[in-house]
Parts: C-alpha cells; sequence; structure tokens
C-alpha cells in the first residue's frame, strides 16, 4: 500500500491553505454523515461519492461526486482527490474495487476484504474455514437442492441472496417443501445460499476495529433487537452469561481477521441455548449496531474507523456509563424529511439525538436514532425510547 503523505505540506486546489488528509468514502448516507462528523475534529476532511448531491453527507463533504458506484470512472475521480478510499455499504463490485486498487488508490477494507464479505456465502465459507460456528450453510443451484438441504438441516431454513441482501429483503425463511417454489421466485435470478434456522435466544453485535498494524479492539457486546428484519433497538452492556460475552467477544475479533478486514466492522452473532455464539454476518464498514460509541464510548467507532485506516493509534473502546441504549427513527411512510416532535424529544433528559438529514421519509427508512445513557440498560433504554417515541416522519398509510 503506497505511504499516505505528509499532511502538513498537502494544499488545497487554490495552491494556498493547507489541508489535511482526505477520507473519500464511497456512498453519501447516514454512515458517512457520522464518519464525516468524527473525520472533521482529526484534521481530516471527507469528499464522498453518491448518486445524488442531495444526500445525508452532502452538507458535510469537502466534496460530493454525482456518480454511480458501479461506475469506475466515478470511483476514480473519488480516488483521484482522496488520500484514502472507504465504503460505507458492502455492495459495491469488488471487482471495480479491485480495478481502483490496480490505478493506486489506498482503499481500506482492501478490495479482497470485501470480495469475502460482499458474497455472503464465501463469507460463510471463509469464517468456517478459520474455524469459527457459523449456522450450517449450503450452495443451491436448484430448488431440488434446497429440499435436499433441508434433508439434513430440518424445517424451516432460510433461503438467501448471496449478494446485496439488506434489512432483511434477501432473505425468505421456507417452512416446508411447499413454500420453495414462492421463496425460489421471489428471490430469483441471482446467487443464492441456504441456511438452517438458528432459534435464537437474543440477537448479539459486537463492533471491532482492526488497525493497519497492532492490535485489534473491540466495542462491548451489545444486545439487538430486529423487527421485520430491521434493526430497532440496541442495548448495551448485553446483559447475557460471562461465558457467551467472552465468546461473542472472541468470535468477532477472529472474523475479521479471518477476512483481512481493516477498519471498523459490525459482527452480527446469534445466541443459541447453552450460551453458544455463531456469527451471523459481517458488515466490512461503521454499523447501526455500534451508532450508541459516539456518546457511550470514549472513542466512537466512527471516529476508531477513520484512525484505523490512516495508521493512527486507535482511541479507547470503553464506555463511559454503567449502560447505554439506542433506538432507530424509522419512517412511518412517505413524506418531507423534516421531523415532527424535536421539541418533545429533546425535553427528555440525557436524549441524544441523530437526524440523518434525508430529504424524504418511506416506511422503514433510517431517518436517524436517539442514544441515552444510565445507570442501567432499563433505565437508558426508557429514556431512548421516550424520546424517540415522540419523533416521527412521513404518514403511516
Ligand atoms: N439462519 C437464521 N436463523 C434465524 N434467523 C435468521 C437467520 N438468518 C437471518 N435471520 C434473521 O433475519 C435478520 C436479517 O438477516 P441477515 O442479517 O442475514 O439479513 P440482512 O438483510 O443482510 O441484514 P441487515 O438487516 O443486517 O441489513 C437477522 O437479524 C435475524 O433476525
Ligand atoms: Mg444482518
Amino acid at each position: 500500500m503506497p505511504t499516505l503523505p505528509d499532511p502538513a505540506v498537502r494544499r488545497d486546489a487554490a495552491g494556498g491553505r493547507p489541508r489535511g488528509w482526505r477520507l473519500g468514502i464511497i456512498g453519501g448516507g447516514q454512515l458517512a454523515r457520522m464518519t464525516a462528523l468524527a473525520a472533521y475534529p482529526l484534521g481530516i476532511d471527507v469528499a464522498v461519492l453518491e448518486r445524488a448531491e442531495d444526500c445525508p453527507a452532502g452538507p458535510l463533504a469537502a466534496d460530493t461526486v454525482v456518480g454511480d458506484y458501479g461506475d469506475v470512472e466515478a470511483l476514480a475521480r473519488l480516488a483521484a482527490g482522496a488520500d484514502v478510499v472507504t465504503v460505507e455499504n458492502e455492495f459495491i463490485d469488488a471487482a471495480l474495487l479491485a480495478e481502483l486498487e490496480r490505478r493506486g488508490a489506498r482503499l481500506l477494507p482492501t478490495a479482497e476484504s470485501m470480495r469475502l464479505v460482499q458474497d455472503k456465502l464465501l463469507q460463510k465459507q471463509a469464517l468456517a474455514a478459520a474455524g469459527l460456528a457459523v449456522p450450517r450453510f449450503r450452495a443451491v443451484e436448484a430448488r431440488a437442492d434446497v429440499i435436499a438441504a433441508a434433508a439434513d438441516f430440518g424445517w424451516p431454513l432460510l433461503l438467501k441472496a448471496r449478494r446485496n441482501g439488506y434489512d432483511g429483503k434477501g432473505n425468505a425463511t421456507v417452512a416446508g417443501p411447499a413454500e420453495v417454489e414462492a421463496a425460489w421466485q421471489a428471490l430469483g435470478g441471482r446467487g443464492l445460499y441456504v441456511e438452517e434456522h438458528c432459534p435464537f435466544e437474543k440477537e448479539l453485535a459486537v463492533i471491532v476495529t482492526r488497525p493497519r498494524t497492532g492490535d485489534t479492539a473491540a466495542y462491548p457486546v451489545v444486545e439487538t433487537v430486529q423487527r421485520d428484519h430491521v434493526c430497532h433497538e440496541v442495548t448495551v452492556p448485553a446483559a447475557v452469561a460471562p461465558a457467551a460475552r467472552d465468546a461473542a467477544a472472541g468470535v468477532a475479533l477472529r472474523a475479521i481477521e479471518a477476512v483481512g478486514g481493516t477498519g471498523t466492522f459490525g459482527v452480527e452473532l446469534f445466541l443459541l441455548p447453552g450460551d453458544r455464539v455463531v456469527v451471523n454476518e459481517l458488515a466490512p464498514r461503521v454499523h447501526n449496531s455500534g451508532h450508541y460509541t459516539i456518546e457511550a464510548a470514549l472513542c466512537s467507532q466512527f471516529e476508531n474507523h477513520v484512525r484505523a485506516v490512516f495508521g493512527l493509534p486507535l482511541g479507547s473502546t470503553s464506555l463511559v456509563a454503567p449502560a447505554a441504549a439506542m433506538v432507530n427513527l424509522l419512517g412511518a411512510g412517505p413524506g418531507s424529511g423534516a421531523a415532527r416532535g424535536l421539541e418533545a424529544a429533546l425535553a427528555v433528559p440525557g436524549a441524544h439525538l441523530h437526524l440523518y438529514g434525508k430529504s424524504a421519509s418511506g416506511r422503514g427508512r433510517k431517518m436517524g436514532h436517539v442514544t441515552a445513557l444510565g445507570d442501567t440498560v432499563e433505565d437508558a433504554l426508557a429514556r431512548a425510547r421516550a424520546a424517540a417515541g415522540a419523533i416521527g416522519f412521513g404518514d403511516p398509510r
């Protein structure tokens, strides 16, 4: 990887003002926005690539390259002005990222890590090869392969798209042979695989930041609650036995190593009966289950990502309070992106509000989040819920 220029000798385009490093982010959504909010205090500015100038990170970016993630020339335009390039989602084709690296971009996570993570089948194979516990899984080419897998895994099982799934949109739960056809048609036309259904007691997650060199840092194990496959609430510390907590933290660290990750990653886990922990999936980027770290950790997942990709020392992942809770603000339906109930939400003591600045609401769309700290998880959650409940976006239909 090429060495970074000395920021002290950088000059802006006009040739005058010295400027520090620039982070290029492929994507301009809320994750890029929160990364930008963490980068600027370190003297690092941000450029983003997004399909429209009007995006959550747009108002914060020193430069917005308007273009498609699938267009290598647009990616190259972003990279040309950036010292390091990173991603805010896992959907950018790894072959394009590899081309970007060939053209000299300093990309982190690397194209090879992205290749392993963005295809859930390759990801599970990499984790299993590293000896990590994952749900039983198998590639499928035809409907008959699903039936054959069920003979081993039992019903129900999950049929999943290998790529481009999010918020459960690439997944189908198949209860029995009669449902295979409908699931196949719903997801059809792309690479699929099947996975055993995990009767989890809880869903856990761990945010991990792996630096370019040195020790990997892990944040505390959190509990996440998904509704309709979308993350609703996150609480920390997770109310689990020490054995489960240690297993979760251990498996998360090893998972990022298994895919050669650099930067902040989210590791989604299932807690099974008997304190057994299996990996659901990795996200090669800052993650919704780590938004609480902005207020609740000494150094946030966003700042640590920036530090990691620039080769700077990582900050502490310790909590600054005994407990914290984060509640997502989801759109009720279509409408403007303006929040209702701001005053009532901010009247809740200790509620930290984050609005993503999206121009339009949609049903289930992530419009913002609220974090609260507390002496107990219950206390933090009650306050985060009170503030989140006061906020509304869009019209329910
Ligand atoms: N094998 C499984 N057994 C039981 N439940 C599962 C399984 N796989 C997924 N789920 C449920 O569906 C949710 C979404 O699945 P997954 O994480 O694969 O989807 P995604 O669309 O990539 O995720 P995200 O919501 O993180 O964008 C999980 O959080 C879990 O609640
Ligand atoms: Mg998931």
